[in-house]
């Protein structure tokens, strides 16, 4: 499979398991992986089915097979939502795997997980204006939920045309910015991000805990700006 191959459209609920299987392979580690394949699966599934602006997408070969997704958008309650809608079973599952509370990795990816929802919650919104200055476009930002490629197609260019699509989709919708989190100690994903022009958010003490973002030329936001600058 090369990028020449693949195409890349939305995806649905009948792409569900492969994006699991992806996301398996992809993050061993991740608190959702040590909860099995089906919690997996729930996990995306609520992230299609909620009250999101989701634009998840995913690149297939010739044969229909999945070689990585990228989920990105405006997330409500991308983990919140799920552990809700999904208490009992994430309950019966922590039931029957109870050596994951003895396991600080398994609350790390928690933490970290419920700090990248925060994160994302945030809208990103201009310095305030004098109100006859106000612009139609106010400057959102589009977030990265999560993306992965199954792990024989690193390297090939498949995660960067999953984001260039992502990118595009951004711009096309208005958005001026992108934001993400990624674990600080995933160098592979940060040099990925740093390639495509992401930079590093500080948090307010200086230390940087994995937030990353992205300004975006969006033609609507720029003239409208620009038109402001010079009245
Ligand atoms: C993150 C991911 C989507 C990036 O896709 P990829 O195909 O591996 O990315 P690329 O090979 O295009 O770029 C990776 C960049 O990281 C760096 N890199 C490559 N191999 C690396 C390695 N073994 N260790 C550290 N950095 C590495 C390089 O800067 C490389 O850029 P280059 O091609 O100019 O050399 C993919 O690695 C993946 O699915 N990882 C698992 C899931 C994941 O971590 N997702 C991100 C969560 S925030």
């Amino acid at each position: 499979m090369t990028d020449q191959t693949l195409s890349v459209r939305n995806l649905g609920v009948s792409d569900l398991a492969s994006v699991a299987s992806i996301h398996v392979q992809a993050f061993p580690d991740s608190a959702l992986t040590k909860l099995g394949f089906e919690a997996v699966r729930r996990y995306y599934e609520w992230q299609m089915k909620g009250p999101h602006d989701a634009y998840n997408i995913g690149a297939f070969d010739n044969d229909g097979t999945l070689g990585g997704f990228c989920f990105g958008g405006i997330f409500r309650g991308a983990l919140g939502g799920f552990l809700d809608a999904n208490r009992r079973y994430l309950i019966s599952r922590v039931i029957t795997r109870p050596w994951l509370l003895a396991n600080p990795l398994f609350f790390d990816r928690v933490r970290l997980a419920v700090q990248s929802l925060n994160w994302r919650s945030r809208r990103v919104v201009a310095k305030p204006r004098p109100a006859a200055q106000q612009p139609q476009v106010q400057r959102r930002s589009f977030g990265i939920l999560s993306i992965a490629v199954r792990p024989n197609l690193r390297g090939t260019g498949v995660a960067q045309l999953l984001m260039s699509h992502s990118e595009q989709m951004a711009k096309q919708l208005g958005y001026s910015m992108m934001n993400l989190s990624v674990h600080e100690a995933n160098s592979r994903a940060i040099g990925f991000y740093e390639k495509l022009g992401w930079t590093r958010v500080m948090d307010d003490d200086g230390v940087w805990r994995g937030r990353m973002t992205k300004t975006l030329a969006t033609a609507d936001a720029d003239s409208v700006y620009k038109q402001l600058d010079h009245s």
